[in-house]
């Protein structure tokens, strides 16, 4: 039986349709010229999710690692398209620096609340750019003895690495532009864009 204040889904009234539209994100933002559609975002998560899960097992799925707050978006899509019995957990690492050049510093917010030893560790990254956070997390895990760790990111700039990290799954090579959306920002800003974009120079001059 159903609790009495809860509605059965059959008994809910037919939506009205109404929601964003794909033009007023554009028409909002403007200053944000698309580099990844939506449309093509989805599909690439669907696809490193379908690799992800040929790659492990249900008798040992991986913990997905998301680096807060950039990971939240591509970690909510990427895990509800690996058909495993998957769990996540978060770390929060912050960059010393401006908006959008990494000085090399990196400070660890928040750690993970779960165990890793003996586990797979699937780190879930939203772009890799300098390589310093990664390089920092990766060290860090590399302590706790997982069974192993791989490392997923949706985006990479490859030309601005600093310090090689394997990247096991990767989503878009991307040029050296500052991008924003899917959970990227720029001052905290533009995370719900549902695509990725490049902002155009007087917004970030500002
Ligand atoms: P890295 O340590 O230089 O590899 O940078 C990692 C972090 O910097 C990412 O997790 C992002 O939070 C941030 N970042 C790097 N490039 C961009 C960008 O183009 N847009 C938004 N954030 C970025
Ligand atoms: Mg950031």
């Amino acid at each position: 039986m159903y609790p009495m204040n809860l509605s059965r889904a059959e008994e809910m009234p037919p939506s009205s349709g109404e929601g964003f539209e794909k033009d007023d994100f554009r028409q909002c933002f403007p200053e944000v010229e698309v580099l990844l559609t939506a449309e093509q975002i989805q599909a690439r998560v669907a696809e490193l999710g379908a690799q992800i899960a040929r790659d492990y097992s249900a008798d040992s799925p991986p913990l997905l690692v998301g680096v807060l707050k950039g990971s939240l978006v591509f970690l909510a899509d990427l895990m509800r398209a690996i058909p495993l019995p998957v769990q996540f957990d978060f770390v929060a690492i912050s960059s010393y620096g401006t908006e959008t050049e990494h000085t090399g510093q990196v400070r660890l917010l928040k750690d993970l609340d779960t165990k890793i030893e003996g586990r797979h560790v699937l780190v879930v990254e939203d772009i890799l750019d300098t390589g310093l956070t990664l390089s920092y997390l990766l060290d860090l895990l590399r302590t706790r003895q997982p069974a192993s760790v791989k490392v997923c990111t949706l985006l990479r700039k490859p030309s601005r690495n600093k310090v090689f990290i394997p990247v096991d799954y990767c989503g878009f090579d991307i040029p050296n532009q500052f991008v924003v959306g899917y959970g990227l920002d720029y001052a905290e800003r533009y995370r719900n864009l549902p695509f990725i974009g490049v902002l155009r120079a007087p917004t970030l001059e500002k």
